[in-house]
């Protein structure tokens, strides 16, 4: 009798493979057990530097570090069989020189085992992308509203509108040109994404984006109803989680106090047969 064939894990050039192709399904995660339920389901697990507003409660990704970045990826690489992890390279840790981003990219790879990082950024970073993905790094790139740039936006806004347009298009080409094997595109007005889509020679991930990119991606919490602070108008939901949790939250607290907790028929651990 044979061993069943391990599970091949899905790599960068299987995903650049796919442009044009079926759609590609990606979802933030940020800990084993989501990653778990991710997993069967998506072609890659992101662990978005965006687990700072989500999970740690900061305003913005700002505080976010290479070290918050490396514990939340190898719970995620635990929780992963088949789907790719990428994650994001957190603000501070790239932008300075591409020996910079070397240095940053090789510990997040080294020390979590995912396959691949992703920044932020445009051409000014398109000379990084090319001495990462030079030296063994593959990259996803990242433009339009680039949360880490907040402050120079000027908000969590709608990029490439009118004059604004030829230059996210231009970024997106320099990204793809330098050798990123995908790029995300994060709240572009959807026939500008469409445009980019059709002229790129990599596969482009949406959010917020219009449907015509080659794969979307959503923070799962915002898709789980979980994450409540700050709700995008773009983010379908589908589920309610945190309502959910809520109701069972206040139930409980209500049996206790009222003496219900936990009730007659519960089995108590000491009355269960012990092996
Ligand atoms: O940090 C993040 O979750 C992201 C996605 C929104 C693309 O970058």
């Amino acid at each position: 009798m044979s061993a069943a064939a391990p599970i091949r894990r899905i790599l960068p050039p299987d995903i650049l493979s796919r442009k044009g192709g079926n759609r590609l399904v990606m979802l933030t995660a940020y800990t084993t057990p989501v990653a778990r339920l991710v997993d069967p389901h998506c072609d890659i697990a992101l662990v978005g530097d965006s687990v700072g507003m989500v999970l740690h409660g900061m305003p913005s990704t700002l505080g976010v570090t290479v070290e918050m970045m490396i514990l939340h990826g190898r719970a995620v690489m635990r929780g992963l069989e088949r789907a790719m992890c990428v994650i994001d390279m957190p603000f501070g840790s790239y932008e300075e020189s591409p020996q910079q981003a070397f240095r940053n990219a090789a510990r997040i790879l080294s020390e979590t085992g995912a396959p691949a990082v992703k920044l932020e950024g445009g051409a000014g970073m398109a000379e990084t992308i090319a001495f990462l993905t030079a030296r063994g790094v593959p990259v996803m790139a990242h433009v339009g509203l680039t949360p880490q740039a907040v402050n120079t936006l000027g908000g969590y806004r709608v990029v490439g509108r009118g004059a604004e347009a030829d230059r996210v298009l231009a970024d997106a080409r320099a990204c793809a040109d330098a050798g990123a094997f995908a790029i995300v595109l994060e709240k572009l007005p959807a026939a500008l994404a469409a445009r980019v889509t059709a002229d790129l020679p990599i596969p482009t991930i949406g959010i917020g984006a219009g449907p015509d990119c080659d794969g979307q991606v959503l923070v799962v919490d915002d898709m789980l109803g979980l994450f409540t602070d700050f709700r995008p108008k773009f983010v379908k939901r589908y589920a309610e989680l945190g309502r959910d949790a809520d109701a069972a939250i206040k139930a409980y607290a209500a049996e206790v106090r009222s003496g219900a907790f936990p009730g007659p028929d519960h089995v108590f651990a000491e009355t269960v047969p012990q092996k």
